[in-house]
Formats: structure tokens, C-alpha cells, sequence
């Protein structure tokens, strides 16, 4: 293949280099497009054939179901590694030997203790908040409580808000849970590890001591890791775009946990499990929702089903599906809903409009099943995405600051009213 690019408009036609990939994937280098060519952009909504940047992170394959961090393959990561050793790996480029680990696990420790006056504020939302809407308050706040704007050429500086956000975010994300249920604002203990220490805060009694269950611990690692990257998905271009201003870390994370919210990217997982529940109220009749899910006219969609990149398989389900088989087997629960599920799932893959449209299970189709073994309320099921998403999140930022990447902004194509008249208020 040549690498260059032509392009004809008019009797005038133009070169533009190509980029390759170390996995051989290929883009068009527009950067002079509109000065060569007086003013013509590309217009590309959704940016479905957009690459906005150029990234050493995460690589995934759509046609053949391919998921790698750094280059590890996400199969090998969720049955070997822990959550931790895969945030680091993302943040930092390589798996870390023992010490490493052992020097970010300590150094997180280190920052895991929250202001306490970030508990008036959790005080001041209504017990109703949704808790992805108080969690993306929290991290904004904590901005407000460490002011310093991280110097992106100091690696030190840089270290220091990491580990800050990575010891400080878990707390904020049990807290979120803990007052939607009535419960004391807790802490861990420095002596568990990260994952324990993370269902510690959540599930701890005032009463009780909290006994970890092994299996639980191991499905909550596998899940956080299945969630820990997947490239320029939205909320992780939201986090580059918002730091691309030069925006501080914890805003820039704020903003991403906004845009994971919504029910077509991390609030399937919640979507899904009120759409298994609503079939199940209704009788179980999966065939009246599959026609509903094709119905043009009908706005609902089979939630936890396509994906923009995914057209084969998405590796993460199949991962998923197996766990929670496991994970319901172990720990011994019959959850009728998981029936439903099976069924949805075979019905759609048989069927031609989902197969036309390479529609398959996501990674949120069988995640909140598990979620729901665990013991986690609905709506924390994308709070807890987001726990998984976190160090994807700051690996991107991280990345897009030290190549000192240009402020994201798109142009447009302006189809409005062109220049008229102003008429006075009297006379409209
Ligand atoms: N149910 C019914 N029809 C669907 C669905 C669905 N879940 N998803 C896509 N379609 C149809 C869509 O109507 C369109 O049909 P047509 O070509 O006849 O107009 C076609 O499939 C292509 O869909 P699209 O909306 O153009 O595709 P997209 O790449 O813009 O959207 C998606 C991808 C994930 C937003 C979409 O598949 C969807 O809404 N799925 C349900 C929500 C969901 O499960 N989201 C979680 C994504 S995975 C977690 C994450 O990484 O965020």
C-alpha cells in the first residue's frame, strides 16, 4: 500500500501522508487539509471514522473481538492479574515487578483519607440522588481541596495526583453507596489490599466485623479489570477533551464520570438489570421485547446488546458471561433473571435483524447479574464501572498531557440563517 492519500475536489486534488499503527491500522493525517485547501473540513458526527489521537494504551480489534492493555491480552489479565497491577500497567506502560507494587499500593494507602468536610457535602445531597450524579460532585469538589494544578512536566507532580485520586476515589465511591443507605461514612484499613479494601468500605456493618468472602473479591477484581480501559470511548475523549484545556485531573475525571453515566455508554449496566426486571414483572415474555427492540417505531432499545466498535463479539461478555455462571454457582444463588437473560441473548443471536446489524451481548448485559450477587444496589452498578474505568481515565489524561496534545476543538458546518436585520421587540 502506498503511503500517501489523494484526494480530488474539483479539478484540484491534494496528498495526505498516511499513519500506520503497530497493529497495522491505517488513517488519513489531515492536519493541513483546511489551509491546503482553503477552508474544506471533514464532517464526521459521532466520529464513527475519527481518530482523534494517537495512543501506546489500549488496542482493540471490533471484527475480530481483540482486547489488549499495553499489550496483554485481556483474557490473560482478568484470569491472572489483580486490579491494581493492571492500574499500574495502564498508567505506567509495563506490568510492575514486586517492589513497583508494592511502592503505589503504599503510596495510595498514603493518600487514602478524604477531607473530612467533603462529608458536609455528601451531607447536603437528597438521599434520592442518583449516585453517579454525586460521585462526579465529589471528585469535582476534591479539586476545591487540592487546589494545586499538577505541573505536567514534573513526572513527580504528576505521580503525586494520581495516587492521591486512586487512594481517595474508593472511599468516595463507598460513601456515595453508604449514605444512600443510612450508613456511618467509613474508612478501610491499610492493612487489606486495594480490592478487599474496597468492599470492606461498602459492606461494613457498624455491628459486624466484615468477612470477605473470596469468591466476591475475586469477581470484583476480574470486573474492575474487564472495565479498566477501552480506548476513545466517550467518557475517556470527555476526560482528554476536558484536559486538553489544561483542566486539572480530578476535573477532567469529574467530567467523564458524566458522560459514563448516560444509559447508552456505563448506564447500560443499570439499564439492563431494570430491563431484565420490567420483562420479568411482565410475565417473561422475551418475544414481545425483542419485537419492541425492532420496532422502528418503538423507542426501546434490547439494552446491553451492540456496540460501536464491537461488531463480531465483545470479549469482555464472554469473559463476563462465564464469571457470572461461576459467581452465581459459588455463591449458591438462583437468580431467575439470569434465565432471562440466556433466553434474550439466544433469541437475538438467531435472530436476522440482530444478526444483520452484528448486534451481540456487551459488557454490561451479564455484569449487573453479578453486581447484583454481590450484594451492590442498582443504581451503584455504573459507580462501579466507573471504579473499574478510573485508571483507564488517568492513563489517557496522563498520556495526552506529557505529548503536550493541542486543545480538542472541532470545527462544524454552520447550517443556520444567514446575515439579517435586527427587528425591534415592538415590531416581532
Ligand atoms: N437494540 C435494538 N437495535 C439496536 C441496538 C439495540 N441495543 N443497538 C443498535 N441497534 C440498531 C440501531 O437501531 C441501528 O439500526 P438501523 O441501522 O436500522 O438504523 C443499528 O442497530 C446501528 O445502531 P447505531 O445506534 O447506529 O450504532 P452505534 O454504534 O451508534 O451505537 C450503541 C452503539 C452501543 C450506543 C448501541 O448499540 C446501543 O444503544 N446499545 C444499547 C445500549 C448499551 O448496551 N450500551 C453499552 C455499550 S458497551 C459499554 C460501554 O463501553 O459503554
Amino acid at each position: 500500500m502506498s503511503d500517501i492519500a489523494k484526494l480530488q475536489i474539483g479539478d484540484n486534488s491534494y496528498e495526505f501522508p498516511l499513519v500506520k499503527g503497530t497493529e497495522n491500522e491505517v488513517a488519513i493525517n489531515i492536519k493541513t487539509l483546511r489551509g491546503a485547501t482553503n477552508g474544506v473540513i471533514t464532517i464526521d458526527p459521532g466520529y464513527k471514522n475519527t481518530g482523534s489521537c494517537e495512543s501506546a494504551i489500549t488496542f482493540l480489534d471490533g471484527e475480530k473481538g481483540i482486547l489488549r492493555y499495553r499489550g496483554y491480552s485481556i483474557e490473560e489479565l482478568a484470569d491472572k492479574a489483580d486490579f491494581l497491577e493492571v492500574a499500574y500497567a495502564l498508567i505506567f506502560g509495563d506490568l510492575p515487578n514486586k517492589e513497583e507494587l508494592e511502592k503505589f499500593h503504599s503510596d495510595i494507602k498514603a493518600q487514602s483519607v478524604v477531607d473530612d468536610d467533603v462529608k458536609k457535602i455528601i451531607d447536603a445531597f437528597p438521599k434520592t440522588a442518583h449516585p453517579m450524579g454525586v460521585l462526579s460532585s465529589l471528585t469535582s469538589a476534591l479539586t476545591a481541596f487540592n487546589p494545586s494544578s499538577v505541573n505536567v512536566d514534573s513526572e513527580e507532580d504528576m505521580y503525586k495526583s494520581i495516587v492521591r485520586i486512586l487512594g481517595k476515589f474508593p472511599v468516595l465511591v463507598a460513601w456515595t453507596m453508604r449514605k444512600k443507605q443510612g450508613l456511618p461514612l467509613n474508612y478501610g484499613s491499610s492493612s487489606l489490599g486495594y480490592v478487599e479494601n474496597i468492599l470492606k468500605m461498602m459492606f461494613e456493618k457498624p455491628n459486624e466485623e466484615y468477612v470477605m468472602s473470596p469468591i466476591i473479591k475475586n469477581a470484583l477484581d476480574k470486573l474492575l479489570i474487564l472495565h479498566a480501559d477501552h480506548e476513545q470511548n466517550c467518557s475517556t475523549s470527555t476526560v482528554r477533551i476536558v484536559g486538553s484545556s489544561h483542566a486539572g485531573l480530578f476535573a477532567s475525571l469529574s467530567a467523564g464520570i458524566s458522560a459514563l453515566w448516560g444509559p447508552l455508554h456505563g448506564g447500560a449496566n443499570q439499564a439492563v438489570l431494570e430491563m431484565l426486571e420490567a420483562i420479568k414483572e411482565d410475565g417473561g415474555d422475551t418475544k414481545k421485547y425483542m419485537a419492541k427492540a425492532k420496532d422502528k417505531n418503538d423507542p426501546f432499545r434490547l439494552m446491553g446488546f451492540g456496540h460501536r466498535v464491537y461488531k463480531n463479539f465483545d470479549p469482555r461478555a464472554t469473559i463476563i458471561k462465564a464469571a457470572a455462571d461461576e459467581v452465581l454457582n459459588d455463591l449458591g444463588v438462583n437468580d431467575p433473571i439470569l434465565e432471562i437473560a440466556r433466553g434474550l441473548e439466544q433469541e437475538a443471536l438467531n435472530d436476522p435483524y440482530f444478526v444483520d446489524r452484528k448486534l451481540y451481548p456487551n459488557v454490561d448485559f451479564y455484569s449487573g447479574i453479578i453486581y447484583r450477587a454481590m450484594g451492590i444496589p442498582v443504581e451503584m452498578f455504573t459507580v462501579m464501572f466507573a471504579l473499574g474505568r478510573l485508571p483507564g481515565w488517568i492513563a489517557q489524561w496522563k498520556e495526552m498531557r506529557l505529548k503536550k496534545e493541542p486543545i480538542g476543538r472541532p470545527r462544524q458546518i454552520y447550517t443556520g440563517e444567514n446575515l439579517r436585520d435586527f427587528t425591534s421587540i415592538e415590531k416581532r
